[in-house]
């Protein structure tokens, strides 16, 4: 199993990275990884200002995203998805932790984040955290997350950020489960999770 879980995960990284605001990013430009070691400690900040290490949220599977709240498309596409899947298997959103993990820390504060993890149709109760670049780095490297910050001078914003497209499920002791990306239906995740839930696997 292990082998196919590698190939799964190398495919993955090929093909779900993100542009946000940007259709013509290049696909397959950046690092993929050939392994499943999926996950790892970090140190960041959550939308109350409270320092979260991963090991805050063991005790429950958890599902993870990394983006960037200025992200116009993807990012609240993959956030919707994960409250349309809390929906249909934990509408109470006490079954498992959601983390939204930015990449882009330098504009995504922990105060702006506060309001963000809010917005309609994402999970209840999703944490955001941001952190000093370092931190994030820590994070994004734990996870194998790729991003790259891509100037955009004919934009209101100096830059947007390019992006993996990743939905991580963990479990309740921060070992990797399974990923979903942009291709990944609400059905399939919801039916996914669900058999973690009740297998643990
Ligand atoms: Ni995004």
């Amino acid at each position: 199993m292990k082998a196919m879980i590698n190939f799964a995960a190398s495919a993955l990284f090929a093909l779900s990275l993100a542009a946000c605001g940007q259709p013509t990013a290049k696909v397959g430009k950046t690092v993929t990884s050939g392994t499943a070691d999926i996950g790892g400690d970090y140190t960041l900040t959550n939308q109350d200002g409270d320092t979260v290490t991963q090991t805050a949220a063991f005790g429950k599977p958890q599902l993870i995203y990394f983006g960037f709240s200025y992200c116009p498309d993807i990012c609240p596409t993959a956030l919707q998805k994960m409250g349309a899947a809390q929906a249909r298997i934990d509408p109470a959103g006490d079954k498992l932790n959601y983390l939204f993990i930015s990449v882009d820390p330098e504009r995504d504060t922990a105060e702006s984040l506060k309001l963000y993890v809010t917005a309609n149709g994402f999970p209840e109760g999703l944490q955001g955290l941001t952190g000093t670049q370092e931190q994030v780095d820590v994070a994004k490297s734990a996870f194998k997350v790729y991003s790259q910050k891509v100037p955009t001078p004919d934009s209101a914003a100096d830059y947007t950020v390019d992006h993996s497209d990743i939905i991580y499920l963990m479990d309740k002791d921060g070992k990797f489960v399974e990923f979903f990306h942009g291709k990944s239906t609400v059905p399939e995740m919801a039916a996914r999770i669900n058999m973690h839930l009740k297998t643990g696997k």
